[in-house]
């Protein structure tokens, strides 16, 4: 059991081989923070973590010197004598916020407990995790407060939640009620936020910590391309291989609150949770309200080590289904090939293309249902347009099978055109505020799925189609933000609620989805990458990293992605030049030397390619077969981040170590520049390893450490014949000699 309580000192240790996490029940029965990080030496007693001082201005809640705003807290609440944010408010009927949450008692058990509704990583076997409960109660309220802290055993992660029961007579307002908060003794932290917008999604942003309140959110209805619920703290000197680093992610996908704020006692406290702007929960007598999980991982070997957790967690303990495993087929999509412009012969041409060149999927992308001809009509509509698709859904479905292909499916269920049937039938399902004009974006509305009978009306719907077709995957887009958030089916107290019930009902839909189809590869998109957070992965295994598909700007999105998510977890193309979003011409391997570190696929007509490009494009096809299992499912690390270098590098390595892809990639050409060196990682430092195209073999120490020779025809002058360009990359493929 790594879980231990010492009954004296009213101390819980959870630890593992790389991580301690240390909670205290303080003298007013409280919960106190004492530590977390790399793993250290259980005893029976760390009470000397906690410390008091009688500090002039500060309120005593007890003994002399015992005040909330000098200790390190677990869940704290603000109005007695801390002065901070807190982690939970509760607005009782009276007016008043003031809560007391005592310890009452507490459960230690192996296995990890599901959270209903909603998203969550598990165990398989109970022997994978133990599991503290604490329940605390505020006798006041008769309500108790549970706070769920699992230990994954092999891994520097802990996972935790909170859990409101209203046991008292009167009705409260839950106004703040985070997953997460984590007071760390001082402040020497860098933050790194991934943020962005539209087409260029989690760009890794860095800024040291200071007094004060640093945050991201969203208050979209969606995790969002703007910012997103994962954050790092790492020590200024912490790498990508060295140094302390601790990450926090949110299991979530609606409005969200990563903050940290700094006192002027240098005490970080760290919290993640819903959104509490704009969010209220009435809890009546007998009803619960759980909290998403949050996931903590704490690595004192670096960046790299930190995203592996959450890599090996994410991709084996919280995506889910017959997908989890299984490297993912090679896709096109026919999006930037037609847009709307498509009718069933000229799919199955393009797809007979893909077929030849080794495609294992079709992906029929938007406009294949209801008056969609544009984005301006037919969402919420879902029937085949029949004057496109003469045999439907399913005559397609079939057509693409006979080829020899899987068939896909694109979707944009939690939406409606205002000109659409549905809208006309059912205005009031849309959410929108009465007397208020409903904003559009993308001429859309977005249903209002906090209504069980939306949510059930779109579930007929589309299992209707996905029953009598075949269909292999779906990808699940969602294009716009929420405005005017009002839901007609709510009373006036109960407002505050629709944001996350909205993702309730999106989390219900697609569980009864994946229930009803299991065999279904599903793939999360919003307008490219606004919802690509970890609630999400628990439903769909991969997700359109972002509507840009320019090689160049994926090297940034996918690099930035990877800190927190697995490759395989993210869809990347290879599309068309001039590309769509930036028209910028890239060589066509770079375009598959980037994409294939991902969920690969093509986004464009194949036949419009020359016979030289389509030769390109079989051998990319065929090598990713080969060598998808490490690429999606390896070792990831990060060498040269594009956000610092001219030349950005990543590589992947199979789990025996005898396998290894490095992506290598020169941004802009140079002339006559330096010999040039990539230290690789993750190696067998006693292995020998061939390098694909290289006649020499090396040691993995020494790749490791002194380096791979790099260099290339740009070091000094051109040579006729050997050339790079802008927008050049190179993969290098390692395989271990030998037993
Ligand atoms: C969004 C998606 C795209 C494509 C279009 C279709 O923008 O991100 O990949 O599916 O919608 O309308």
């Amino acid at each position: 059991m790594s879980i231990i309580f010492h009954e004296r000192s009213r101390e819980f240790h959870l630890f593992n081989d790389s991580v301690s996490y240390i909670i205290k029940i303080l003298p007013n029965d409280q919960l106190g923070q004492l530590y977390f990080g790399k793993r250290i030496h259980d005893r029976e007693d760390f009470g000397h973590l906690l410390e008091f001082a009688n500090r002039p201005m500060t309120a005593i809640l007890q003994d002399y010197g015992f005040s909330l705003e000098h200790v390190r807290q677990e869940y704290p609440a603000y109005g007695t004598t801390d002065f901070r944010l807190p982690a939970l408010e509760i607005l009782q009927e009276d007016g008043s916020r003031l809560t007391n949450f005592a310890y009452e008692s507490h459960r230690i058990f192996g296995g990890k407990p599901g959270l209903s509704g909603l998203p969550a990583t598990y165990v398989q076997e109970d022997e994978e995790a133990d599991t503290l409960e604490v329940t605390l109660r505020d006798k006041l309220l008769d309500m108790r407060l549970v706070l769920l802290y699992t230990i994954f055993n092999k891994e520097g992660a802990i996972a935790r939640s909170a859990r409101f029961e209203n046991h008292g007579r009167k009705p409260v307002q839950i106004t703040r009620a985070m997953s997460l908060s984590l007071d760390l003794p001082d402040c020497d932290y860098q933050w790194i936020q991934f943020s962005g917008a539209w087409s260029r999604e989690r760009q890794v942003k860095t800024r040291r910590l200071e007094q004060g309140i640093q945050a991201v959110s969203s208050q979209r209805g969606h995790s969002s391309h703007n910012h997103n619920p994962f954050i790092v703290l790492k020590r200024p000197e912490a790498d990508e291989f060295s140094g302390e680093v601790m990450g926090f992610s949110l299991v979530y996908s609606g409005n969200f609150l990563a903050q940290a704020e700094v006192d002027t006692y240098n005490v970080t406290r760290v919290m993640l949770g819903i959104n509490p702007f704009a969010f209220s929960w009435k809890l009546e007598q007998g009803e619960t309200f759980q909290t998403p999980e949050a996931v903590m991982a704490y690595s004192s070997a670096g960046l790299n080590a930190m995203s592996q957790t959450f890599h090996r967690l994410y991709r084996s303990r919280l995506a889910r289904g017959v997908w989890r495993d299984k490297a993912r087929p090679v896709l096109l999509n026919n999006w930037e090939a037609t847009y709307f412009d498509f009718d069933e012969d000229k799919l199955v041409e393009i797809a007979r293309a893909a077929k030849e060149d080794g495609v294992e999927l079709f992906v029929l992308d938007d406009g294949w249902f209801g008056s969609r001809s544009s984005d301006s009509s037919g969402l919420g509509d879902w029937y085949a347009n029949r004057d496109r698709l003469p045999g439907g859904i399913k005559g397609l479905s079939e057509k693409i099978e006979a080829l020899g292909m899987k068939f896909g499916l694109w979707v944009e269920l939690e939406m409606v055109n205002p000109d659409s049937d549905l809208y006309r039938q059912h205005p009031d399902w849309a959410i929108q505020t009465p007397g208020r004009m409903p904003s559009q974006g993308r001429n859309q509305l977005v249903l209002d799925f906090a209504r069980n009978e939306v949510v059930d009306h779109i579930y007929d719907r589309i299992e209707e189609i996905l029953a009598e077709s075949k269909v292999s995957y779906i990808k699940w887009d969602m294009n716009r933000s929420i405005t005017e958030c009002y839901s007609q089916a709510f009373p006036a107290d109960r407002q505050g609620e629709i944001f996350h019930r909205y993702i309730l009902g999106v989390y219900s839909l697609y569980e009864r989805l994946i229930e009803r189809f299991p065999q279904i590869l599903f793939e999360s998109c919003a307008s490219g990458g606004a919802r690509f957070d970890a609630g999400m992965l628990y439903y769909a295994p991969q997700c359109w990293t972002s509507d840009d598909s320019d090689a160049v700007e994926r090297i940034k999105i996918q690099y930035g992605t990877s800190f927190g998510y697995p490759v395989v977890s993210m869809g990347a193309h290879v599309s068309a030049v001039p590309n769509h979003q930036l028209c910028r011409n890239t060589p066509l391997e770079t375009r598959g030397n980037v994409a294939c570190f991902g969920a690969f696929g093509y986004e464009l007509d194949l036949k419009k390619l020359s016979d030289e490009e389509r030769r390109i494009v079989r051998q990319q096809i065929a090598f990713v077969k080969e060598y998808r299992q490490v690429l999606q499912f390896g070792t990831f690390y990060r060498l040269q981040s594009p956000f610092e270098h001219n030349i950005a590098a990543w590589m992947a390595v199979s789990e025996d170590k005898r396998t290894a892809v490095a992506g290598y990639y020169k941004i802009l050409n140079d002339v006559n520049c330096e010999f040039r060196r990539l230290r690789l990682s993750g190696l067998d430092p006693d292995l020998k390893y061939d390098v694909e195209g290289m006649d020499n073999w090396f040691y993995g120490d020494e790749l490791m450490s002194a380096g791979l020779v790099t260099t290339d025809a740009s070091a000094g002058q051109a040579v006729p014949g050997q050339f790079c360009t802008d927008f050049w990359s190179k993969l290098y493929v390692l395989k271990a000699r030998g037993e």
